[in-house]
């Protein structure tokens, strides 16, 4: 498996890897036709924008096979809301189902951390579903839990939940 950066023309096979990934990590928190009814062309259209972002404010990362199928994508840059603590967001992680615990999601992480490094900043925050088992992935990478909100995804009202390292250099990296 190699890590790459991410460029525009893999915006349909990050959008299937997305859409994908969402119906089988979600099925137990999101409605069955809500994820049913996800579709690869709209997430498409928003992986060419945030692809083609000149501003270059936000990275993205592929996981591709030795065929170069997309397995798998990480996307991050500064955080969103002008948190003072936290500098940097983790915005999205996604691997495919059959391609989970294989390490993959640990060499992506750690890509976005070392590109923030790069760029001057060495803490990140990420948010994710209280009741997704992806915390126990943040918690074992040292993620501690800085913050709590409340979400609605799809009429159903959710909790987020922020894993945050003050010090990306101790952690994930
Ligand atoms: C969460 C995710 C990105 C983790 O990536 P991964 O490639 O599966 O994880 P890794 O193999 O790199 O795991 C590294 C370590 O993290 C921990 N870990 C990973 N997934 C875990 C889980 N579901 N529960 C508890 N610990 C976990 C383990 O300690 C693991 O080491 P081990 O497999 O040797 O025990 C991936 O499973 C995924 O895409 N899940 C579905 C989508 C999702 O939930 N994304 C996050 C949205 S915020």
């Amino acid at each position: 498996m190699v890590i790459r950066e991410a460029n525009l023309a893999d915006a349909p096979a990050i959008a299937k890897v997305h859409v994908d990934a969402w119906r089988t990590t979600y099925s137990n928190l999101m409605p069955a036709k809500f994820l049913a009814d996800l579709s690869y062309e709209e997430r498409e259209t928003k992986w060419v924008k945030i692809l083609s972002n000149i501003a270059q404010d936000n990275f993205t990362y592929i996981a591709e096979d030795e065929i170069g199928q997309i397995v798998g994508f990480a996307n991050g840059g500064q955080e969103r809301t002008g948190d003072r603590l936290y500098q940097g967001e983790l915005y999205a992680i996604y691997i495919l189902k059959k391609y989970q615990r294989q390490g993959l999601g640990y060499r992506l992480i750690s890509t976005i951390a070392t590109r923030l490094i790069e760029s001057g900043i060495s803490s990140m925050l990420v948010w994710v579903l209280a009741d997704n088992p992806a915390s126990g992935f943040y918690q074992s990478l040292g993620g501690q839990q800085v913050n709590q909100k409340q979400i609605e995804i799809a009429t159903v009202q959710l909790v987020e939940v922020a894993y945050g390292w003050t010090d990306t250099r101790r952690g994930i990296i």
